[in-house]
């Protein structure tokens, strides 16, 4: 059975709901697993958690979310992803594949900036970057609210959200993470058949 891990970090819930969207694609075709990085497992600035790394070993595609925080992942997501550096040394990731999703509250908000360092993250790994490749349904006339992919982005998945509680990622946004989801679960399993 293919492996997929689902790694992300959300600080008010928004970049979680994503990556619940993602696990519900992801889970139709590969066993997925989602990871919430949490700030317990960060002490004095370093992730320390074995067992959650341990069980990235074991997966054949891994897909990280964060928020974009002043342009760029979490705070919390940079500590995980330092925290990997031991498996780059023996690129024990190598040829993994990888993909990424975001959450900003500003139309732009610098998400690309996001997106662009987990793809070299992910390069450094060795890892293979699957892209977003769901269009954009606002030229089918969908309503900025159901359509998918509408902020056009296709290195990964972004949503943008409104400021407030009550505001959580469009319907369109949550399906374009369930089409990414599905297109790694996939795409992953015909790369090590
Ligand atoms: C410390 C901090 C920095 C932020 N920086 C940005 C930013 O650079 N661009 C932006 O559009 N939104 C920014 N935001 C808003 C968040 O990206 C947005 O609310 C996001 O959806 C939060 O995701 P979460 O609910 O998963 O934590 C920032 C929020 C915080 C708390």
């Amino acid at each position: 059975m293919t492996i997929v891990k689902i790694v992300f970090h959300s600080g008010s819930g928004n970049t979680k709901a994503l990556a619940e969207a993602v696990h519900k694609g992801s889970n139709q075709f590969a066993d997925t697993e989602l990871m919430e990085i949490k700030s317990n497992m960060i002490t004095e600035g370093r992730f320390e958690n074995k067992e959650f790394l341990n069980k990235l070993d074991k997966a054949d595609a891994i897909i990280f979310g964060s928020p974009t925080y002043m342009g760029m992942v979490s705070g919390q997501m940079k500590c995980f992803l330092d925290a990997t550096s031991e498996r780059w040394m023996s690129q024990a990731w190598n040829s993994k594949l990888a993909a990424g999703f975001t959450t900003s509250l500003g139309l732009s908000g610098d998400k690309q900036s996001t997106l662009s360092y987990l793809v070299t993250f992910a390069c450094q790994h060795g890892m293979i970057w699957i892209s977003c490749d769901t269009p954009n349904s606002l030229f089918q006339g969908k309503s900025l609210e159901e359509a998918t992919n509408r902020l056009s982005s296709n290195t990964g998945v972004m949503s943008q959200v409104n400021f407030g509680e009550e505001f959580k990622p469009t319907p369109g946004d949550l399906l374009t993470g369930e089409a990414l989801g599905i297109r790694v679960a996939k795409l992953t399993k015909n790369f090590n058949k």
